[in-house]
């Protein structure tokens, strides 16, 4: 009856795992450091991460719309659902279209499916590839001036962990976002607000980004692609917010000012 987290050390994986133990759920923790360890990369290692397991978180890392990421979406599930899993729950990106191909594959496997296909990250400020720039006081990204309803990942953990724990939630898509749409300008006065300090937005082209960020030790293929994201994907077409949250939860998402405040000091 184990529920296997893919990513389970990672923002929404860590997340859903607190919530799942915090029932009294067996789960484990699917990532290279996990036991037995999974990598994506290393097919040998999938099999003994089922072992025993019914039900199934799947982030993928790097990214979805990342080459490769439909292939192994595939593999996987058809080990997942050969080995004995009955439910599985995908989290997705909007406005992606190999996301989207990953979907399809989830939804087609025979398990009981959820879909989270979620807007962008709140915590890609506090966890990841932006909080040094938050933190240095500039954030300097190749964004248009198009805004995004960024979701808090600690809304996505509710909704999955609802997925994998309860009834009702089965073969279902929530698109997931915030309540409100912010430009990258306003996310930076946002933060100011929050932390006391001025945080400036400075806009860059995906050239000076990549070189940017391979001078701060990110591998070039994995800044081209992060590149990508915010050129390809932050063009507009995501620029709506969506219910998922209250069509899962029965309560509204949470804001980014909210968010702001509970994690200022951790630019500090
Ligand atoms: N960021 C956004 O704004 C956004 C928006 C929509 C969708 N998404 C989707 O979110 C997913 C990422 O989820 P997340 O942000 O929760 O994760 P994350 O914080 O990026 O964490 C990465 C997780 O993957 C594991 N990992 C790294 N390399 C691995 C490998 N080779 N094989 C297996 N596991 C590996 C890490 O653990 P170990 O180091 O222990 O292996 C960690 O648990 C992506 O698929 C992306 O498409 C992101």
């Amino acid at each position: 009856m184990t529920i296997l987290i893919l990513g389970g050390t990672g923002k929404t994986g860590r997340r859903v795992a607190d919530r799942l133990t915090a029932l009294n759920l067996p789960v484990r923790i699917g990532s290279r450091s996990g036991v037995p360890p999974f990598d994506w990369y290393d097919r040998a290692t999938w099999e003994p991460a089922l072992d025993g397991v019914t039900a199934a978180y799947l982030s993928y890392y790097p990214d979805l719309a990342f080459p490769g990421a439909c292939e192994n979406i595939k593999a996987f599930t058809d080990l997942a659902v050969r080995n004995g899993v009955r439910r599985l729950v995908l989290l997705s990106g909007r406005g992606e279209p190999e996301a989207q191909a990953s979907e399809r594959i989830v939804q087609e496997s025979g398990a009981r499916w959820t879909i989270v296909r979620c807007s962008w990250f709140m915590q890609n400020f506090s966890e990841d590839f932006l909080f040094e720039q938050v933190r240095e006081g500039v954030i300097a990204l190749p964004a248009a001036d198009v805004p995004e309803p960024f979701v808090d990942v600690d809304d996505i953990a509710d909704v999955a962990a609802a997925a994998l724990s309860q009834q009702g939630h089965g073969d279902t898509l929530y698109e997931l976002t915030g309540p409100r749409l912010l430009t990258f300008q306003e996310v930076a006065g946002e933060l100011s607000k929050a932390t006391g300090r001025e945080i400036a937005f400075v806009r860059v082209t995906a050239e000076e980004y990549v070189a940017g960020a391979v001078a701060h030790g990110v591998p070039q293929e994995a800044a081209e692609g992060l590149a990508r994201l915010f050129t390809d994907i932050l063009d507009g077409r995501n620029a709506q917010v969506a219910d998922g949250v209250r069509q899962a939860l029965g309560r509204p998402a949470r804001d980014f000012t909210a968010f702001a405040h509970a994690n200022a000091q951790v630019w500090h």
